[in-house]
């Protein structure tokens, strides 16, 4: 699929709000992509699928859980109990089956683009930084994130985890694991450093 093609079936897919944020990551991942070691065209893809699942279920009137059993996707117990992250783990597997993605690096930053996990590959890093410090994230974290990453790409990662950690703990939701284990990955990696 060309670029204005994958476009067009994301502004029928999403909501409007949804789809502005969604080409503010795309040229986010893009102006950053060189920063962390990734391949522009390959950023900006990554990015504009990262949430193609997003709003899936009002526009096609099927439930997250139909929508799950249609592109073959199980959820772990903790995305049973929180909604927000099953659009993560179905938009992988909507990536692949309606955007004719093969290649597992994109499926994976899409999979873990709201968990993180540990040890990310740089696309991983780049698609959640770019999701936090996108022109239309406007929250005073985002300004923090976008000072971080021009220092120090993992900083920016383990304050930006640390947020939405945060976040959860305050929604009263969830904390999934591999978000803990992303930020004790990148805490352990940077006493190595010192
Ligand atoms: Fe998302
Ligand atoms: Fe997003």
């Amino acid at each position: 699929m060309t670029e204005s093609e994958i476009i067009k079936k994301l502004k029928e897919t999403q909501k409007e709000r949804r789809f502005n944020h969604t080409l503010g990551v795309a040229d986010e991942a893009e102006r950053l992509a060189d920063k962390f070691g990734v391949d522009k065209k390959k950023a900006r893809l990554t990015a504009l699928l990262h949430d193609c699942a997003k709003n899936l279920d009002e526009k096609s009137g099927e439930d997250f859980v139909e929508l799950c059993e249609k592109y073959g996707v199980i959820p772990d117990v903790y995305a049973k109990k929180e909604r927000a992250l099953i659009h993560a783990f179905l938009g992988a597997a909507v990536a692949k089956a309606e955007y004719g993605i093969e290649d597992k690096e994109i499926l994976n930053a899409i999979y873990f683009h709201t968990t993180a996990r540990a040890n990310m590959s740089p696309l991983e890093k780049l698609i959640y930084i770019a999701d936090m410090t996108e022109p239309g994230r406007t929250i005073p974290q985002s300004a923090e994130i976008r000072d971080l990453v021009e220092k120090d790409v993992d900083e920016a990662l383990i304050y930006a985890i640390g947020c939405s950690i945060k976040h959860v703990i305050k929604k009263g939701t969830l904390v999934h694991p591999d978000s803990i284990h992303a930020l004790n990955y990148l805490i352990e990696h940077r006493r190595k450093k010192i």
